[in-house]
């Protein structure tokens, strides 16, 4: 596949699962280009998934349980031990990507353009292992920090298709 096809899927699977998300509000956390007033009035209509979780706060502390179990529990050693000795950059840079896709604001893409989670992750090798590693992962710090049964269930089945999409090795 070439780079731009490359890009361009990952585009496609990034506006899937933001999509499903954050409704009206994906054009935000997508490219940046959203018309101020049509966009307030469709989120006083129906809020976003980062309004729902209580705003950057919120997001981070999800974040930051996230990479505590991560760094804690023996079941996720395999997913640990792809990250670096030091996790504060994967925490910031996560915290940043979550809160623009989830409907907030677009931390990541200021400051480092298009995601393309796909071709970042390119890297490290993931398989369907790593993928429940990192779904159950954030599944229990979900869980941990509180998010209701009903955000957590529409975020994880959002999540999962930008997971199932970054494995890169059939295993
Ligand atoms: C499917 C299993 C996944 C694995 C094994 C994985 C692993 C990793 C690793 C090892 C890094 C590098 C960390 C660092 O350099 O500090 C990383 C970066 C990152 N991951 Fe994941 N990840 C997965 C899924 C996801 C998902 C589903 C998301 C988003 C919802 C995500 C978002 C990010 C972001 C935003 C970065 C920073 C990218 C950059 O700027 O370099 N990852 N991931």
């Amino acid at each position: 596949m070439s780079d731009v096809s490359r890009q361009n899927a990952d585009t496609a699977a990034e506006q899937q699962a933001n999509d499903k998300v954050t409704g009206s509000a994906t054009d935000s956390a997508t490219d940046g280009a959203t018309d101020g007033a049509t966009g307030a009035t469709e989120q006083a209509a129906q809020p976003t998934a980062y309004e729902l979780i209580g705003g950057e706060a919120r997001v981070r502390e999800l974040v930051d349980r996230f990479y505590d179990l991560m760094d804690l529990e023996p079941q996720f050693a395999g997913l640990r031990a792809l990250h670096p000795p030091s996790m504060d950059g994967s925490r910031d840079k996560l915290f940043w990507f979550l809160c623009g896709w989830l409907g907030g604001p677009n931390h990541f893409i200021e400051r480092f353009g298009h995601p393309r989670l796909r071709a970042r992750h390119l890297p490290f090798e993931i398989g369907i292992s790593e993928r429940d590693q990192w779904m159950r992962c954030m599944a229990m710090a979900m869980h941990d920090v509180g998010l209701s049964e009903d955000l957590q269930m529409r975020l994880l089945q959002a999540l999962f298709q930008t997971a199932d999409w970054m494995r890169n090795v059939a295993r």
